[in-house]
């Protein structure tokens, strides 16, 4: 579909920031990445997920900017798996971080070279680890001394030297607040410090095995440049030691994604240039020391990359509640866009009807389908008086939307997904339907 050219008197414009750098939004003038929402409802009916191809590039392009040399990208594919997402950022130049054979046999088939994949993430059943292999992945992270076993009589079978990273187990409490790294606790997520040093003394001496580095992932959708750069410092000075303890160079630390982005007005965006003079100081020590002068530095951001990228729209079909305190009920929920519920953080909506602007503003709870309480966008958020047929838009919903939802609870209708490219609007994954979900069941005839 072409989209409509911008129009004069104006989408609503609800929650938008003012006019700011270009790779903040997607929804600039009643518009959503250029492209009339009501256009885009009308095409594809709602819900919808609408993806900005060309802000994802920006994005890309942002943050590679500032890297220093050595640094190097790979997008983390839970964030988004869309293949019609995943072939443009394949397009962008970056790699790929990938947690299963499904997110393997995707990147693959999006156009990521396989030396660009690096696959991280637990219970990582052997078929999964022999078809990483197989296709020669860049590294595997390693998340437990059994894994390491197992890997290594993969590798052995398949007569293949398989690179890998160790993924050092961080504190619990760094998910949420401070990233430390002690190294000490035993969890689901990689390995305390001694166990790392006792699988990198083995990974050191296999002949399957070629140990590049570790792996740490420090905390969620971090906002504060500098406490990005200190988990990075932290992850390369373990690399060091256990390196150097093993008696291998130190060839790669990957420090996990974790970068964050607005999600509520007023917060602050993640300082760019603040990011990229931080690294720069750390990569100017670094090259004074021999053990790590040829390091390099790998950077998963998923949420980063595409989130503000990506908007879910869905209609109004009913309005009840007071005057004073509506409540729009949508004909989309939590069943597609799970992560309000989940992470009780409410994301901006915006009331997208040409005359919104015009419309008295009150406390509006925004809600979905759902036969759950938990089926809520927004209580008492002020947005433009709701009317039945409106659409609504939750903005940045580019990241563990769709990926993340519950697509069969109540057996609603799945959004379709809709990736937007220089003003034209394609459907990259099309609404399954409540009967075709049937086709996929069986009642046996017992
Ligand atoms: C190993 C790994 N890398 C990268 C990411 C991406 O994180 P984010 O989207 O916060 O950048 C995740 C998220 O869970 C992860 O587990």
């Amino acid at each position: 579909m072409r989209s409509e050219p911008p129009r004069a008197d104006g989408q609503l414009v609800e929650g938008q920031p003012a006019e700011g750098p270009a790779i903040d939004g997607m929804l600039r003038n009643g518009l959503l990445a250029d492209v009339s929402p009501a256009a885009l409802a009308r095409d594809f009916g709602t819900p919808l997920y609408v993806y900005d191809l060309g802000l994802i590039g920006r994005r890309v392009d942002a943050l590679g900017a500032v890297l220093p040399s050595g640094f190097r990208l790979a997008f983390a594919v839970k964030a988004n798996p869309a293949l019609g997402v995943l072939a443009h950022i394949a397009g962008c130049g970056i790699g790929a971080d990938i947690a299963s054979g499904g997110e393997l046999e995707t990147v693959l088939r999006a156009g990521f070279a396989p030396v660009s994949v690096a696959m991280t993430g637990p219970g990582k059943r052997d078929e999964e680890l022999a078809a990483a292999v197989t296709a020669g992945i860049g590294a595997i992270t390693v998340e437990s001394l059994g894994e390491l076993h197992r890997l290594d009589g993969i590798a052995a079978t398949l007569h293949r030297r398989q690179p890998i990273l160790l993924r050092l187990a961080v504190a619990e409490e760094a998910q949420f607040e401070r990233v430390r790294l002690i190294g000490g606790v035993e969890g689901k997520f990689g390995m305390p410090l001694p166990v790392l040093k006792e699988a990198a003394a083995f990974a050191a001496t296999s002949p399957n095995l070629e140990l590049l580095g570790v792996h740490a992932f420090g905390a969620s959708n971090l906002l504060d440049a500098g406490r990005i750069a200190d988990h990075v410092a932290e992850i390369v000075a373990v690399g060091k030691e256990v390196a150097g303890e093993a008696g291998v160079p130190l060839r790669l630390v990957d420090a996990g994604g974790g970068l964050g982005i607005p999600y509520a007005d007023g917060e602050r965006p993640l300082d760019l240039a603040l990011l990229g003079t931080r690294l720069e100081e750390l990569r100017a020590r670094w090259d004074q020391d021999p053990a790590l002068r040829e390091m390099e530095i790998l950077l998963e951001p998923g949420r980063f990359l595409v989130g503000p990228a990506g908007a879910y729209v869905a209609r109004v079909v009913d309005v009840k509640g007071t005057d004073e305190a509506p409540v729009a009920i949508l004909d989309g929920g939590i069943n597609h866009n799970v992560r309000v519920a989940l992470v009780r953080q409410e994301q901006r909506l915006a009331v997208l009807a040409p005359d919104a602007g015009a419309r008295d503003r009150v406390p509006t709870t925004v809600a979905g389908p759902l036969c759950t309480g938990l089926d809520v966008f927004a209580l008492h958020v002020e947005l433009p008086r709701p009317r039945v047929g409106d659409l609504i838009a939750m903005l940045e919903a580019g990241a563990y939307g769709f990926t993340e939802s519950m697509p069969f609870f109540l057996s609603h209708p799945t959004p379709a997904e809709v990736a937007v490219r220089g003003g034209q609007a394609r459907l990259i994954r099309p609404r399954l339907t409540p009967r075709e979900l049937l086709e996929h069941q069986i009642a046996p005839r017992w």
